[in-house]
């Protein structure tokens, strides 16, 4: 049993789109929400033109869709430019012989190239797998191969993370900003681009057809490529009318990049779905960015992550009255634990509520939100979206009462779940093992209101920063060093990033620990995996704890780090 929390912030903002959420809740059917879309007359839809074409044929073209800028680019796109553009590039798919269910991968910084090559493949039915420019070229490699991606969207750069010799099915290589003599498989983006037609006859899908490939890690094996079907636009519609609170107005600047789902989901999908500009900035995070940025564009929604918030808390509060903010209007958060105590910063700084809301890769879209008519709780993730049922659940599926703690079950399906774990069904079904339930992985709470409270992961996948990783894929890479005998990935409580990657590993003979063996191990997983799956702390000891069948006991890793008891130790060898 836990503890009530009494705080509670009021609501601030008047005139949102979801006036009583109980009320909402009550009478909400997702038929309701999905009578816009052409599926709905013609049996037939497509995302993308839902998003971008749909706003052109209504007579708002001329609306602008896409705000970008980076160090070196600063440009802005309307929808009718945006259908011209994406036309071009499905019209480029399809001269290369790809269509309908064909994997296509685009790997790349945020740019409108992205966007476009992103809205072009899902125009003519293929599905697409963004890939985080920070990958290396092993997380490049197995998430291609395991995808049987056809082609490839990147730049001259990150395609020398790309192991052609190793990827027979990826036939074409479309490089963006290419200069000179093109390699094998390699084509050039501008010069297809250049000759293809701007008009594009739209490949019309089922509702359950594939849309888009996330890769997400659990805490064994390789990262899964999860499914994602046309059919979530409905959820993606109807979560940005009533948790992004978007109105036709609005500037709105989701901070995720599109490798990840938040990027895709909440940065592309659900805010052109509503007809609103989206502001896309490229580079890294700074605090003086973020602000301009706010201020430049003078963004009204604004969706970002608690480890940023935490940056920009250290950042201090003079920092914030160096920008004019003033045409902030809604903030949320999401992807790991919001602290309550940003939460009561945000509303001293900015003046407005952080809005904590929770999803996973899985789910396609926001699950349980907070919203701008009902009262914060800090430190809870909100209440179920209306047409989800949300639950805590014993490891048997029986619900909990109130303030007990145990598995976030969500009542399957929903318009925007996952349809496929990439050709593991297997997986897939372990999230439905306790019928009628989606096993989410966290733990959590709820309190005699109806909020819900997240405790923890119930898996040993890491949350550092706001990014998933498997322990799996990390310590698979440890291994590969020449002197890693063993290796064990744990999440270590960290309070600026949630948690860190912590290692523990065991030497091959003829290695001993030093602080360079540290730095060169770190770096080997920064240059063959990715830098944010790097661990931050290594510890060498002689010999990791295993279970008798030769698995290494992250759980006892843990509770030495945490100074707590080890538990049940029966399966330890010796
Ligand atoms: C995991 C999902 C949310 C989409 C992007 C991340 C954690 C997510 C919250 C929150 C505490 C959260 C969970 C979840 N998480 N939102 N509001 N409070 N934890 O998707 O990479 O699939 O990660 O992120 O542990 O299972 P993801």
């Amino acid at each position: 049993m836990v503890e009530e929390t009494k705080e509670l912030i009021p609501v601030m903002t008047s005139g949102n789109n979801l006036q009583n959420y109980e009320e909402a809740y009550a009478s909400f059917k997702w038929e309701d929400a999905e009578k816009e879309f052409t599926w709905y007359t013609t049996g037939k839809v497509n995302m993308a033109y839902e998003a971008i074409d749909r706003h052109v044929d209504e007579g708002r073209g001329d609306k602008t869709a896409l705000l970008f800028s980076d160090a070196t680019r600063e440009e802005s796109y309307t929808f009718a430019q945006m259908k011209a553009l994406s036309n071009k590039f499905g019209n480029v798919l399809r001269s290369l012989g790809i269509g309908k269910g064909d994997r296509v991968f685009i790997f790349m910084p945020r740019s409108p190239e992205l966007y476009m090559s992103y809205a072009g493949a899902v125009k003519i039915g293929a599905i697409v797998g963004p890939l985080f420019e920070a990958f290396m070229e092993a997380a490049v490699k197995d998430r291609l191969q395991d995808a049987e991606a056809v082609a490839i969207v990147t730049t001259p750069k990150l395609k020398e993370r790309i192991p052609l010799a190793e990827l027979p099915a990826l036939k074409h290589v479309i490089l963006v900003g290419s200069e000179g003599e093109l390699g094998e498989r390699e084509l050039s983006f501008e010069k297809l681009m250049a000759e293809a037609s701007d008009q594009l006859e739209i490949e019309w899908v089922d509702r359950e057809d594939g849309l888009q490939l996330h890769y997400t890690s659990g805490s064994t094996g390789k990262p899964k490529g999860v499914l994602h079907v046309h059919n979530a636009m409905i959820q993606h519609l109807q979560t940005g009318k009533w948790v992004l609170d978007l109105k036709q107005d609005d500037v709105y600047w989701c901070t995720a990049d599109p490798g990840w789902v938040t990027g895709t989901v909440y940065g592309m999908w659900s805010p052109w779905l509503n007809g609103v500009t989206t502001v896309i900035r490229g580079g890294r995070f700074s605090p003086d960015d973020w602000y301009q940025t706010i201020e430049k564009y003078r963004v009204t929604v604004w969706y970002s992550a608690p480890t940023a918030f935490r940056m920009l808390m250290g950042a201090g509060d003079d920092l914030v009255k160096k920008y004019d903010l003033s045409s902030l209007r809604h903030v949320l958060s999401v992807g790991e634990p919001l602290n309550a105590e940003v939460v009561r910063w945000g509303l001293k700084v900015y003046g407005k509520r952080i809005h904590d809301n929770w999803w996973m890769t899985e789910t396609g879209g926001q699950l349980i939100s907070n919203y701008p008519s009902m009262e914060i709780k800090p430190g809870s993730m909100g209440k179920p979206f209306p047409g989800i049922y949300a639950a805590i659940v014993d490891d048997q599926g029986n619900e909990l009462p109130p303030y007990r703690m145990g598995n976030l079950a969500i009542r399957a399906p929903w318009p925007s779940m996952m349809r496929q774990i990439w050709k593991n069904p297997a997986k897939y079904e372990e999230y439905f093992r306790l019928k009628p339930w989606y096993i989410s992985g966290d733990s959590a709470y709820k309190d005699e209101d109806g909020y819900f409270w997240f405790q923890g992961r119930v898996d040993d996948v890491i949350n550092t920063s706001g990014e998933r990783v498997g322990p799996f894929e990390v310590e698979s890479k440890l291994v590969e060093h020449p002197a890693v005998a063993e290796a064990g990935v744990i999440g270590k409580p960290d309070p600026l990033r949630g948690e860190i990657i912590k290692a523990f590993i065991a030497l091959r003979d003829g290695y001993q620990p030093s602080e360079e063996l540290i730095k060169d191990i770190q770096e080997f997983v920064k240059k063959g995996l990715a830098a944010h799956a790097a661990p931050r702390e290594i510890e060498f000891r002689d010999k990791l704890p295993k279970t008798r069948s030769g698995k290494i006991m992250r759980r006892v890793l843990k509770a030495w780090e945490l100074g707590l008891p080890t538990g049940d130790l029966s399966t330890m060898e010796d």
